[in-house]
């Protein structure tokens, strides 16, 4: 997605806790997941991605490979790696 900001690996790394917001990244896409930490069907596990990548959770959590899940992740875009 052309327009939005690019963000290094760095950057999501420092966005980690809920205090300095919490984002992920999954492919080239970035996520500020804050406001959906409460809302999260599986309780406090998505905490595990905060600041780095949801891939490794996704790929053992399979729940998440589904096209909803892929239109609600899409709502949180930030920016790009
Ligand atoms: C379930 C979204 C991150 C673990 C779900 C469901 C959604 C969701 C929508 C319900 C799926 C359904 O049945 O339709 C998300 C989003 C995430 C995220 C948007 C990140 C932005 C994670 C992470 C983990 C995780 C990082 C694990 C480390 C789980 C588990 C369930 C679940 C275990 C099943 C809960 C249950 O049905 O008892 N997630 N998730 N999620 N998620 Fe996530």
């Amino acid at each position: 997605k052309k327009s939005l900001p690019v963000y290094t690996l760095e950057d999501v790394a420092e966005h980690a806790t809920k205090n300095d917001r919490i984002w992920v990244t999954y492919g080239q896409g970035v996520y500020d997941i804050t406001d959906f930490v409460e809302e999260h069907p599986g309780g406090d596990k998505i905490l595990m991605a905060a600041g780095g990548s949801l891939e490794p959770f996704w790929l053992l959590y399979a729940v998440h490979k589904n096209p909803h899940v892929f239109a609600l992740l899409e709502q949180f875009r930030i920016g790009n790696l």
